[in-house]
C-alpha cells in the first residue's frame, strides 16, 4: 500500500499519480486533500508519515507546491526518511542509498510527465544496504538523541 497526500499546490500531481498507480494496479490510500481549496500541508504530511510509520503503508508520496514543506513536516516523524525530488537520478539514488520511505514532489516545480517518471524510478529502485544501512543507523541515533527513544 502506498499512502498519498498533498495540499492545494500538489493536488494535480497527486491526482495524476493516483491514475498511474491505478493503471499499474498498485494499491494506494488517498489521505487528501481532495480539491484545490487552500489547506495546510503539515496535516497531510503527518497523516501519510503516520501511515508509513505504523506499517499500514509500505511507503508514501506527498505533493505540495515545492515538495519541501511536506518533506520537512514528514521528517519530524521518527523513522521517516522523506526525500524531496525533482529529477530521475535523485529518485533512484534516494531509494538506493537513503532507503527513503516517502517521496515528495513539487507541483509548482515539475510537470506531470517528469513527476510520473520520478515516481516510477523511485518505486522500482531498491535499497542497497551495506554501508548505506550503517549511515541510516547513524540517522536513527540522531533521532534517539532528541526524542529520548532508545
Ligand atoms: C502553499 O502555498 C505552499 O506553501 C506549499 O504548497 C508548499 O510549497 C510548502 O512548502
Amino acid at each position: 500500500m502506498i499512502a498519498l497526500g498533498c495540499d492545494h499546490g500538489g493536488y494535480e500531481l497527486k491526482e495524476a499519480i493516483k491514475q498511474m498507480l491505478s493503471e499499474k494496479r498498485i494499491e494506494y490510500k488517498d489521505y487528501g486533500t481532495y480539491n484545490k481549496k487552500k489547506v495546510d500541508y503539515p496535516e497531510f504530511a503527518l497523516m501519510v508519515a503516520e501511515s508509513v510509520k505504523n506499517g499500514e503503508s509500505q511507503s508514501g508520496i506527498l505533493c505540495c507546491g515545492t515538495g519541501i514543506g511536506v518533506s520537512i513536516a514528514a521528517n519530524k516523524v521518527p523513522g521517516i526518511r522523506a526525500a524531496a525530488v525533482s529529477d530521475v537520478f535523485t529518485a533512484r539514488a534516494t531509494k538506493q542509498h537513503n532507503n527513503s520511505n516517502i517521496l515528495c514532489l513539487g507541483g509548482r516545480v515539475i510537470g506531470v510527465g517528469l513527476a510520473l517518471l520520478i515516481v516510477e524510478e523511485w518505486l522500482n529502485a531498491e535499497f542497497q544496504g551495506g554501508r548505506h544501512q550503517d549511515r541510516i543507523n547513524m540517522i536513527s541515533k540522531i533521532e534517539e538523541k532528541y526524542t529520548g527513544n532508545n
